[in-house]
């Protein structure tokens, strides 16, 4: 009764949750990491970053991969280009998830990522956790970090959460959606071009509508109820009668 007494003064001691940086500020922005520069971009250069995107390599097609380095690098340009960012995102962190977030969408026959039964967020956001604990550097990541690249890997393509959540996790999904929705939140029409002109943007929509298409047929309970659920029901409708490609893309509420 004691403990619960002092837990309870001290809590009401707590400045208002609203007051507390949600962020990994604790550990922060880490400016002394060394620093590369792919496609004019000035990024972080981590042992466990280029595994992470040597990881990523090694299970996505070149669509997927080149969509997973473009959304690295517009995450990083929006948080560049912002101080109130700069202070908050854990920049790690943040490459770390912008590279592995679709590892669920891993394709090699028998692939171990993939689960039967569970959306490709929630996949990509345990191979994202695995990877890091099993790799020399990842295993002395605090637990602090390890869940904010869970979280924004698993809730990346649903905004109604992953906004409201850490600068983190809400950068994660941010830097992926500009992928399909173009330059924006400080990020300029040069930056965006140069890094296009990189990684080219051409084949993201076939290659992402496949991907669907794929989900859809091998685990469909897992669409429904998402941002997947009307694509789903136009592939189902039209499979038969005219193929998978004629399906339209959808992504995002006001597609
Ligand atoms: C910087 O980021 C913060 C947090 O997402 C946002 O509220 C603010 O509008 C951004 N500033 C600019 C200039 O984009
Ligand atoms: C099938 O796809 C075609 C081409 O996108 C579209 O015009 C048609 O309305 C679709 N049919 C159904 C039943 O969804």
């Amino acid at each position: 009764m004691q403990i619960t007494h002092l837990l309870a003064t001290a809590l009401a001691a707590l400045p208002l949750a609203s007051a507390i940086p949600l962020s990994g500020a604790a550990h922060g922005p880490t400016p002394s990491l060394p620093r590369r520069t792919i496609a004019g971009v000035s990024v972080v250069d981590t042992p466990l970053i280029r595994a992470a995107q040597q990881y990523m390599r090694d299970h996505s097609n070149d669509a997927v991969y080149n969509h997973v380095m473009r959304t690295w690098l517009f995450g990083t340009l929006m948080v560049a280009n912002n101080a109130t960012l700069r202070a908050l995102v854990d920049p790690e962190v943040q490459a770390v998830s912008l590279l592995l977030h679709d590892l669920g969408f891993d394709r090699t026959p028998g692939s171990k990522l993939v689960s039967e039964d569970k959306r490709f967020e929630v996949d990509g956001a345990i191979a994202a956790r695995d990877f890091i604990r099993d790799h020399r550097e990842g295993r002395g990541w605090e637990e602090r970090r390890v869940q904010l690249v869970w979280d924004a890997i698993a809730l990346h393509t649903e905004q109604k959460y992953a906004l409201f959540k850490e600068p983190d996790v809400e950068t994660v999904s941010r830097g992926i959606f500009m992928d399909f929705s173009g330059p924006d939140r400080g990020v300029t029409k040069e930056e965006y071009q140069k890094v296009a002109d990189v990684f080219p943007q051409d084949t993201l929509r076939d290659s992402v509508k496949d991907v669907f298409i794929w989900l859809c047929r091998s685990k469909p309970v897992t669409t429904y109820d998402t941002f997947m659920q009307p694509f789903g029901e136009r592939f189902v409708a039209n499979y038969s009668a005219v193929g998978s490609r004629t399906v339209d893309f959808v992504l995002g509420p006001q597609a």
